[in-house]
């Protein structure tokens, strides 16, 4: 076998070195070719005698360029400068688009805001209206209560807020009906404070919202509100 190995190699050694010079004969005659003949054709050294005009190489020496170096360098400036502004002016709008559709709907922002007529409210009671998914307290407080309320020491307390801070009018009391513990609803007119008092975990809130007693860590919160007129509770 091991003499047979090395004739194959000798074999192709010698095949080898008889194809050399036919390529670089053809290398030098390319080379030639371009040197003497018009420097923006070019002819395939691979082209063989009656070859047909469908396998040459055609001339692209018409699609070059006329214009200088700065001219097309500015060119390309221009319009890799306008494609920018365009791409940055489709994704500008597209996100527009896309923050208008997720955006709250006409029906949607109505409910964002509730009236209420105070003339239906009768003095000491309360009244539990649903805003934006969540209870919110209205109180029409008498004379005792605020004055109850203003009695505090507001040092002593657990969230320290002057009952003045947290109404517009002092007797309407206006907050929301979720315990500031774990969310529950506080049940009116109840608790030791004559105010509210949440069962879930006995938190007990004042005639002014404010946290007495229990685990919640804070009052009970106020939303926004406005009177636009005398009998009228707007919130939200
Ligand atoms: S949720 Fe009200 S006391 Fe825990």
């Amino acid at each position: 076998m091991a003499p047979l190995a090395t004739a194959t190699r000798l074999c192709l050694r010698s095949a080898t070195a008889a194809t050399k010079p036919a390529a670089v004969r053809a290398l030098s005659s390319t080379a030639a070719c371009q040197a003497g003949g018009d420097a923006s054709a070019y002819s395939s050294p691979f082209k063989l005698k009656g070859e047909s005009k469908a396998s040459q190489v055609p001339d692209f020496g018409k699609y070059m360029t006329k214009g200088n170096e700065t001219t097309n360098k500015l060119f390309s400036y221009f319009m890799v400068g306008t494609m920018g502004a365009i791409t940055a002016a489709g994704a500008k709008s597209t996100v527009q688009e896309f923050l208008v559709n997720m955006s709250a709907s006409a029906d949607v922002l109505a409910m964002a805001k509730v009236e209420v007529d105070l003339n239906t409210i009768p003095e000491g009671k309360n009244v539990i209206i649903k805003w934006r998914g969540k209870p919110v307290f209205i109180r029409h407080r008498t004379q005792d209560e605020i004055e109850q309320a203003n009695k505090v020491n507001v040092a002593s307390l657990r969230d320290p807020q002057t009952d003045e801070d947290r109404v517009k009018r002092p007797e309407w009391l206006v907050m929301l009906g979720v315990c500031t513990h774990l969310g529950c609803v506080p049940i009116g007119e109840a608790g030791d404070y004559g105010g509210w008092f949440c069962p879930c975990h006995g938190s007990h809130y004042d005639i002014s919202g404010r946290i007495r007693k229990g685990p919640a860590p804070l009052n009970l919160e106020i939303p926004e509100y406005d009177f636009p007129e005398d009998g009228k509770l707007v919130i939200g």
